[in-house]
């Protein structure tokens, strides 16, 4: 099983990896929770490298860098932790590649799909994606105070492209991607979650 969750910055992933993570250990499932960029040393160096470069980093070299990152993870962890039964939860995958290349930066779609498809013959497709939408402004209030990297330090008008380009995404695959609003109290969004991983995993 392989789940993933995207949203834009300050959309609220990591406290619900955390619930779910939970819900699922107490329920006696195995979760590997993982995160991209990053998961595995090598990606690691380069979300580091995506993050807070001081470099300028064009979309093009952003988009290869984001895929490597992706490519090491996938072989190394995400492939290796499914085949041993386990549950893989991860912190982005690619539709954040779509969202932020693609609807945010510009890129051309097409191309991103390209990579996309490229990504998904290694055999690592989402069996289910939790798209957590929360407005721009909501997302800028809680991320108030906190340092921003590279990306996060885009300005409104990006992530309302990112956020539009999500839910477009959420369109095309409304089996897999399922839109959870992310601005209710976390509690609420975390028992949809649930709901509906108990009836994907019939726990
Ligand atoms: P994230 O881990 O959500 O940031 P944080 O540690 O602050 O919670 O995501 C890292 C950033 O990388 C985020 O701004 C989105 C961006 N990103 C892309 O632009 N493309 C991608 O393919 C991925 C995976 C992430």
């Amino acid at each position: 099983m392989f789940i993933t969750f995207e949203g834009i910055d300050g959309c609220g992933k990591t406290t619900q990896i955390r619930y779910l993570t939970d819900f699922l250990e107490q329920n006696g499932f195995e979760v590997v929770a993982t995160r991209e960029p990053g998961g595995t040393d090598f990606s690691e160096q380069l979300r580091d490298i995506l993050l807070h470069s001081k470099h300028k980093i064009s979309p093009i070299s952003e988009l290869f860098l984001f895929n490597a990152a992706r490519a090491h993870l996938i072989e190394t962890l995400i492939l290796p932790a499914i085949k041993n039964n386990k549950v893989v939860i991860s912190d982005r995958f690619y539709d954040s590649t779509l969202a932020y290349q693609g609807y945010g930066r510009g890129l051309n779609k097409e191309d991103i799909e390209k990579c996309n498809e490229i990504i998904k013959q290694m055999g690592a497709i989402p069996n289910v994606t939790f798209l957590l939408d929360i407005s721009t402004e909501d997302a800028l209030q809680r991320r108030e105070g906190e340092k921003k990297d590279r990306i996060e330090s885009s300005d409104i008008n990006f992530f309302e492209k990112v956020r539009n380009g999500y839910l477009k995404i959420a369109e095309q695959e409304p089996n897999r991607v399922k839109v959870i609003n992310a601005s209710q109290e976390k509690h609420i969004t975390s028992e949809k979650i649930k709901k509906i991983i108990q009836e994907i995993m019939k726990i």
